[in-house]
């Protein structure tokens, strides 16, 4: 076992920060073997239960859980800031061309390992992440996450139309691969496969159907797609599948709705799609910056909460501008207020922060896993620095209260903050 004496950040089971300004967080091995958090709170009151255990001053520190991205692209790491009129150009000019090079397992390999730098540079220890449609894309970021020991999602991209040569998949091989990659990477160590088909305009139906077909046969695998992020992408939707009701709608029908589903973006989203969303226990992952840059729109988030369905933040680079968790928690609260809703609603700190942690953690379907430092939590923590820069030092001072802190740290932070990323 070890101790770590530190301010420490976690969330209470009503969603609600909790701050301990002097705090201790233990950390060790479960009965199974498992890292995880085994006591967590006041230093005053934990420390004489632990006699003879080391503890690490980190005092004049914050320990935070590990940040939760709920959609990233690790093959898009090269595409980040390329400039294009909108979602349909931007993958053809630019997202398509940089994937093809990933048929070849040393790229993919290359760029996994500068993707998980930057990762951890930036605090986040589990994303759920697209790969590319060449297997071996798989299995080189699985590779590199294993040696690494953390919580990781991927899957083969399924794009069997209306792609070019060199990312245009098979649709039978494509089913078999998934499978056969399912088989061989899904619960190893702390790695999950997720099922993912590109987009509903790019898959035949014949490939939905056999992505919901493995979807119903693995059911605690994840599923993973985009949907409703662009006006145009929408209405081309519209005229493939025109016997469904909705963009949504079309991966409802193919079975590609339930648990453990993530949906980035939800942009163009009615009352009866969110309401579906809520049923089946999908999740919408909210990609701020890639909207914004992409001007592909707001999500609404008044509209998500009025409803009761599932979200939490995403960074979805390459569309989206950075790595950073606080990159991306200030641009959320800028489309919270901005947002299509215009009800001038906002998001708390607090609401920001847990929605990149507990929050996204709970809509993956790994809620009391990681995302958070409850006795049980996988031990994925950050070790934050208030004072990394000037103008933090001098503000997060002033703080009084302790989203004041936050909101510092939120408008003000990047990589800099953080000074260590802990996995298992
Ligand atoms: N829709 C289909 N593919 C993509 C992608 O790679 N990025 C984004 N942002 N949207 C998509
Ligand atoms: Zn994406």
């Amino acid at each position: 076992m070890k101790a770590y004496r530190a301010a420490l950040l976690r969330f209470d089971d009503q969603h609600q920060p909790v701050y301990d300004s002097d705090g201790l967080l233990v950390v060790g091995p479960d009965a199974t073997g498992r890292k995880v958090v085994r006591a967590v709170g006041d230093h005053a009151s934990l420390i004489d239960r632990f006699p003879g255990v080391a503890v690490e001053d980190l005092r004049g520190r914050i320990i935070a859980p590990g940040f939760v991205d709920m959609h990233i692209h690790y093959p898009q790491t090269d595409v980040i800031g390329a400039p294009a009129a909108g979602l349909l150009p931007w993958l053809e000019q630019y997202t398509f061309p940089h994937e093809s090079r990933f048929s070849d397992e040393g790229h993919a390999r290359e760029v996994a390992g500068f993707f998980f730098d930057e990762l951890q540079r930036h605090g986040v220890t589990t994303a759920l992440t697209f790969a590319t449609s060449h297997p071996q894309s798989v299995d080189a970021a699985f590779k590199e996450a294993q040696a690494r020991g953390l919580r990781f999602i991927t899957g083969k991209v399924l794009q069997d139309r209306h792609s070019p040569d060199g990312v245009r998949d098979d649709t039978e091989q494509s089913l078999i691969d998934t499978e056969t990659l399912i088989q061989r990477w899904h619960g190893v160590d702390r790695l999950g496969y997720a099922i993912t088909p590109r987009f509903a305009p790019t898959s035949s139906p014949a490939q939905l159907r056999g992505a919901g077909e493995l979807a119903a046969k693995y059911p605690d695998v994840w599923i993973q797609s985009h949907v409703a992020e662009n006006v145009d992408e929408v209405k081309w939707v519209a005229e493939l599948f025109p016997r469904s009701r909705s963009y949504l709608g079309v991966y409802g029908d193919f079975g590609l709705l339930r648990e453990r589903a993530i949906y980035a973006h939800c942009i163009h989203l009615d009352a009866a799609d969110r309401a579906l969303m809520r049923e089946t226990g999908a999740a919408a992952a909210i990609s701020p910056t890639s909207n914004l840059f992409l001007g592909s729109g707001f999500f609404d988030h008044a509209a998500a909460d009025a409803t009761g369905m599932r979200y939490g933040l995403a960074s979805d680079v390459g569309g989206g501008t950075s790595f950073s968790p606080f990159h991306t928690m200030l641009a959320a609260y800028y489309v919270g207020r901005e947002g299509q809703s215009k009800t001038g609603m906002s998001l708390t700190p607090g609401q920001l922060w847990w929605q990149h942690t507990a929050g996204a953690a709970q809509a993956l379907g790994l809620g009391g896993v990681v995302g958070n430092l409850q006795p049980g939590c996988d031990a994925d923590f950050v070790v934050l620095n208030p004072r990394a820069t000037p103008l933090l030092a001098r503000k997060t001072a002033q703080a009084s209260r302790l989203d004041e802190l936050l909101f510092a740290l939120i408008v003000l932070g990047d990589d800099r903050v953080v000074e260590r990323t802990v996995t298992a």
